[in-house]
């Protein structure tokens, strides 16, 4: 046998294989067997890089090619249900479809509510050739690199199947409640963000750059309707082929004819999803029958031979142990109820938010009490209530006045819910935030440093606000690291200068990187109360300078654009606080940009060239080389074509572009290039 044939049999066996382990969880060989099959077509294809395929099984694992995620339109536009949230609702759907199609003439075929976001896969001859996002239900995101690793779904239908040559199917995808603990675990150990819930998870995965890290956060997809024509007479049929096909289809789809078996399936999976592995918030009814379907069409939005009843939130009771507060990085200050564990919803509980004062005095809430926890869609669930038949104490929950973290007074502001700690110089949580925004990639991008790296350089005290960050390469310079050298000056060597020294002298390099950063940005990572960066870029047009800025008053202020009375005083508290201006003065003496860029005195060194713009940058946003682009005299087209004069290339440009630009032979400027072409002459 050729090795291009022992390719197409590995290729065929493993899907096979695949298909049987994840859809049918019948697995007919053992996982080492998997593996040296699998080890087998690497090394073929490795040594065949001509017999490459997007759809080969040794692909499921991603690569670091970075996804661009083209919109592209859908053929049959993606539409959602009609949501009903009672039985009333649900028997005004059933009767209308009966007024239509005639008493007891039609089935509706019920079926789970998964929670999670919905997908589109085309297929060609049997071959996946493109998986879309909702997107806006005409155009949905191109996301096929990242669904290749979501093992449930096929990559090549079996020979002969019986599909059409043109198939689409759609299907929700989501992350099981075991592969969303342990990303959560695994976000908190590298102190990243949270996700809030499994469908965030998802959907925040489905659109990562990066398809190794889609394949390994482990994704799920049932397939539940083809709007592409299909041979079967019925909706139910069709998918009961989808599976025979290889699809993952629900198992727990039923037909049924009455109302009451309606209401029979809603109050049955009401309780049983709780015993399932991944969420569903609702159940979906559909006509069965597809000429049925055509007859009751399709309003704008939603088709009308289909609706989705939504189950009520899930609810837990349990013991209060204590009320404890939360300084966030704004100062604010949050009370959570400490729980016994309890299940809800697919996860233990343990904490669940009491918003603020004014909710706890709503709630009436007392020591030992008994309460309701709900999960509202967020990663710490809410108390809604509290069954007072359980009462034990007369002591109510008091809210503190004085922050738990610097012991600083507590303060709320007129018309505001939140109360703040006043001390916003001292308080770590508020000066670790602050430093967490500046380093954030719309302000400073210091993207060596993370919200771990921060807490362990404050809790070390080399970093203890944000213009410490520029002192860094300096302190550590002068340090040593011999016996007799303070603490600090030891970890500093330990950490830039010992075996992390690679990772140190990365966060050193991305700190000086950032003077380059624009005034607007600079302006925004400063973190005054109300400037977003929208605001900050405004303000930087306006008064183009820190030192106009910080000379003009309220009025002043409030002519620029989208600034107001509240944001304007925001600013003038800001920059008339002596802390403030220090800081200000000290970044600006370690070289940060305190002014923009004047764009008249520019050249016209690209006059005439045609600059696309691909991948991605460490110097600047797209949005700044295009406007580099435009004050140099260029034109920044976006698709590349024969008159493109040359690609500003960053990092992981799409395969589709790089492989286009080299075929036309147009040459690729790294940043670093770009940056010099228009850099003015020495
Ligand atoms: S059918 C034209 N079936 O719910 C009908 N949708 O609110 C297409 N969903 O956008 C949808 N489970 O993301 C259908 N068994 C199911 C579903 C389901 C979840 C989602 C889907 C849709 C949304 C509608």
């Amino acid at each position: 046998m050729s090795d291009s044939e022992r390719i197409l049999q590995l290729r065929d066996e493993l899907h096979r294989h695949n298909h049987n382990y994840y859809v049918l969880n019948r697995p007919t060989i053992s996982d080492r067997e998997f593996d040296m099959l699998l080890k087998e077509l690497e090394a073929l294809e490795t040594k065949h890089p001509e017999l490459a395929d997007p759809n080969s099984p040794t692909q499921r694992v991603g690569s670091d090619v970075s996804n661009d995620f083209q919109q592209i339109p859908h053929r049959y536009p993606m539409l959602s249900l009609g949501n009903t949230y009672n039985r009333a609702d649900v028997r005004e759907f059933y009767e209308r479809v009966e007024g239509e199609l005639g008493r007891g003439n039609f089935d509706v075929c019920c079926e789970l509510k998964f929670d999670g976001l919905s997908l589109s896969l085309i297929y060609e001859k049997g071959r996946l050739v493109r998986a879309l996002t909702r997107g806006d239900g005409t155009r949905g995101d191109d996301v096929t690199a990242n669904v290749r690793t979501i093992r449930t779904i096929p990559l090549q239908l079996p020979e002969g199947a019986g599909y059409p040559d043109e198939l689409e199917i759609r299907g929700e995808v989501l992350m099981p409640y075991a592969a969303f603990e342990r990303i959560n675990k695994e976000q908190e150990q590298a102190g990243k963000p949270l996700f809030a819930n499994p469908r965030n998870a998802a959907s925040g995965t489905l659109k990562n750059k990066d398809s190794r890290v889609v394949a390994h956060r482990g994704l799920d997809a049932y397939l539940y309707y083809i709007p592409s024509p299909v041979p079967q007479p019925s909706h139910y049929d069709a998918l009961q082929q989808a599976r025979e096909w290889g699809f993952q289809v629900s198992g727990h789809m039923k037909l049924v004819h009455t109302l009451d078996e309606i209401y029979a399936y809603i109050d049955h999976w009401d309780e049983a999803r709780k015993e399932l592995p991944f969420a569903t918030d609702g159940i979906v009814l559909k006509v069965n029958d597809l000429r049925q379907q055509q007859a009751l069409g399709y309003t704008a939005k939603s088709p009308r031979w289909a609706i989705a009843y939504k189950f009520p939130a899930e609810r837990a009771l349990t013991p209060l142990l204590e009320v404890t507060f939360q300084v966030g990085r704004t100062g604010a200050v949050t009370p959570v109820a400490n729980m016994t564990p309890v299940h809800l919803a697919g996860t233990t509980v343990r904490r669940a938010t009491l918003h603020n004062a004014d909710y706890i005095r709503q709630l009436d809430l007392h020591e030992g009490d008994r309460v309701y926890v709900e999960k509202a869609g967020e990663i710490i669930p809410q108390v809604v209530g509290v069954d007072m038949s359980q009462r034990r104490s007369d002591t109510p929950i008091r809210f503190i006045d004085r922050c738990p973290e610097c012991g600083a007074p507590l303060m709320r502001y007129e018309g505001e819910a939140a109360t703040y700690c006043t001390n916003d110089s001292t308080c770590p949580p508020q000066i670790k935030g602050r430093i967490e925004h500046f380093i954030s990639r719309d302000a400073m991008n210091i993207d060596s440093l993370g919200p771990e790296t921060v807490a362990e350089y404050y809790a070390n005290g080399i970093v203890r606000s944000i213009t410490d960050l520029y002192t860094l390469r300096q302190r550590f310079a002068e340090s040593t690291g011999f016996f007799g050298c303070t603490p600090e000056q030891e970890y500093l060597q330990r950490t830039f200068g010992g075996s992390r020294s690679v990772s140190g002298a990365k966060v050193l390099d991305s700190i000086d990187a950032s003077k380059k950063v624009p005034f607007e940005r600079v302006l925004f990572a400063l973190g005054i109360r109300f400037v977003g960066k929208v605001v900050a870029k405004n303000l930087a047009r306006h008064f183009r300078s820190i030192d106009t800025l910080m000379e003009a008053g309220t009025e002043q202020l409030c002519e620029a654009e989208g600034v107001g009375a509240v944001i304007a005083q925001s600013i003038v508290h800001y920059l008339h606080d002596d802390t403030n201006r220090r800081t200000i003065a000290d970044l600006r003496a370690a070289g940060l940009q305190m002014q923009i860029e004047d764009i008249a005195t520019l050249s016209q060194s690209l006059a005439g060239k045609n600059i696309v713009i691909s991948g991605t940058f460490q110097h600047h946003t797209r949005q700044e080389y295009q406007a580099l682009i435009e004050a140099h005299g260029g034109k920044n087209v976006s698709s590349i074509s024969k008159n493109t004069t040359f690609i500003l290339a960053g990092e992981a440009m799409g395969p589709s572009k790089l492989e286009k630009a080299r075929s036309l032979g147009i040459p690729m400027l790294t940043e670093d290039d770009f940056l010099a072409l228009i850099a003015p002459e020495q």
